[in-house]
């Protein structure tokens, strides 16, 4: 057994900015060739939305918009009119694990009676509205109501899913329910509304839309003939010159490409999760495993005695028992009362502390989700290159990047150091992104039907 320590901890976890840019090059790698063939030639799979362009302002009507794929199931009913705040009415729901982890009958039947109670009760159950679902897991997309579930990430593992077309799954599901007349026009991922809200509110520019919440993604706008291997199987005809791309950059590493990143906590939270070896970059940047990583290292300086005196309490000894959370209420904390460690000390059934020990446990959380925050700089900072626009705007979302308190500085002040010179960004943070882009998205498709005819 190696000494352990504090500083083996930091250097681990510490990732120069030369390792960062040789991960840009091989992610970037990656992405050429997942345009090139998909998820066959790459672990990048460069998914089409069918999304053409970005709002314009001038999008109306009344829209449902669906969320699943975060920490939450939502369905929401918004109204626009150009030049007017968007209106909403929203109804919210964690999801069961039972819907998570069963049948995907169960979990379709579960949204659907969502859809329907939310919509009766509001007496819109027979206008036949457009429904836009975001629906945040790889999905092989053929036209921008057709997709199949490529794998569940984010620990879902219903089964009866994979390898079939979701917007079916739901009308089925609507159907069985049977209260509601409803139109499902869209599905896009969580990334893919992002951006179109954050352009939305940011007078129709966003070049990056991103999301670092339970898993993390982003899209961009690609132009279309390089979508080779996205669109060879279209049932949608497509004529349009560009299209958003949902890169999945959380697949990076699936092949071993980033096994230089990997320290021994990854490796053990990955064999212990629900798929080993699936979404490797979600899994090292994240929410979904960041306090289970924090929550290895710490059992292990226990047991080196470097921490809480060399005892443990069953709990901290338990799997899941550090959520994520914790991490931004230590960070957050008032450094003369302590008052959010101590709490978290209390849960963990942590009997005898010292200053010391708060202070490490402190920075066991700073190192981990710092490395976190250089490696989103870094996939970040991949795409914007590739943009290569003099002033982009990246538009942001998701629980991990919003709760933290540092991450916002961390990630700004990394994507400087690099991008290439001359290339500049901001990061903005946009709320509900797959309400809002999910209903613009929508009144986009409206909007470009009614041209067509
Ligand atoms: C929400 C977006 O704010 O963030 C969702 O509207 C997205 O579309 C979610 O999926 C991701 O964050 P988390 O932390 O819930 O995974
Ligand atoms: C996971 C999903 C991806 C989603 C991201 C953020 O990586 O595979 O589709 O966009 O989480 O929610």
């Amino acid at each position: 057994e190696e000494a352990i320590s504090l500083e083996s901890v930091m250097a681990e976890f510490k990732l120069s900015n030369n390792t960062l840019r040789r991960m840009m090059t091989h992610m970037s790698d990656n992405m050429d060739r997942g345009l090139q063939g998909g998820l066959n030639e790459s672990t990048i799979a460069m998914l089409p939305s069918f999304v053409p362009e970005l709002p314009n302002g001038t999008e109306r009507g009344k829209f449902v918009a669906m969320d699943l794929g975060g920490t939450n199931l939502r369905v929401m009913i918004m109204e626009m009119e150009p030049g007017e705040p968007m209106r909403s009415k929203q109804f919210n729901t964690r999801m069961p694990n039972s819907a998570q982890h069963g049948t995907a009958e169960k979990l379709f039947d579960y949204i659907a009676k969502a859809l329907a109670d939310f919509l009766c009760e509001k007496g819109l159950e027979n206008d036949g509205l457009m429904v836009g679902f975001t629906f945040s897991y790889p999905c092989d997309q053929t036209g921008l109501r057709s997709a199949t579930l490529l794998r569940w990430t984010k620990g879902v593992t219903a089964t009866g899913a994979v390898g079939e077309d979701v917007v079916r799954l739901l009308e089925e599901a609507i159907e069985r329910d049977g209260r509601v007349k409803v139109e499902i026009v869209a599905l896009i991922n969580d990334t893919v509304g992002t951006m179109v809200a954050a352009a939305y509110e940011n007078g129709g520019d966003c070049d990056l839309g991103v999301i670092i919440g339970t898993g993390t993604n982003a899209a961009y706008m690609e132009d279309t003939k390089k979508l080779v291997f996205g669109l060879s199987n279209a049932t949608d005809e497509y004529t349009h010159k560009s299209m958003i791309v949902d890169t999945e950059w959380g697949g990076f590493g699936d092949r071993g490409e980033a096994d230089y990143i990997f320290t021994q906590y990854d490796k053990i939270v990955d064999a212990r999760s629900d798929h080993p070896g699936v979404n490797s970059l979600d899994k090292l940047i994240a929410g979904m495993c960041m306090g289970e990583i924090v929550r290895l290292v710490l059992e292990k300086l226990t047991n080196a005695k470097v921490l809480f005196k060399g005892l443990p309490s069953d709990r901290l000894n338990t799997i899941g028992s550090f959520p994520t959370k914790y991490i931004s209420e230590i960070l957050h904390d008032d450094c003369g009362s302590y008052a959010n460690t101590r709490q978290i000390m209390d849960e963990l059934a942590i009997e005898s502390y010292t200053f010391s020990d708060m202070l490490l446990l402190r920075e066991v959380c700073v190192v981990v989700s710092r490395r976190s925050a250089n490696l989103a700089a870094a996939a970040i900072a991949c795409v914007l290159n590739r943009v290569g626009r003099p002033k982009m705007v990246v538009g942001m979302d998701g629980s991990t990047y919003k709760y933290h308190p540092f991450f916002h500085h961390w990630v700004t002040e990394k994507i400087k150091e690099l991008v290439q010179p001359g290339l500049e960004c901001t990061v903005i943070q946009t709320g509900d992104g797959s309400g809002k882009g999910a209903a613009l998205i929508t009144a986009i498709v409206a909007r470009l039907r009614k041209k067509k005819e």
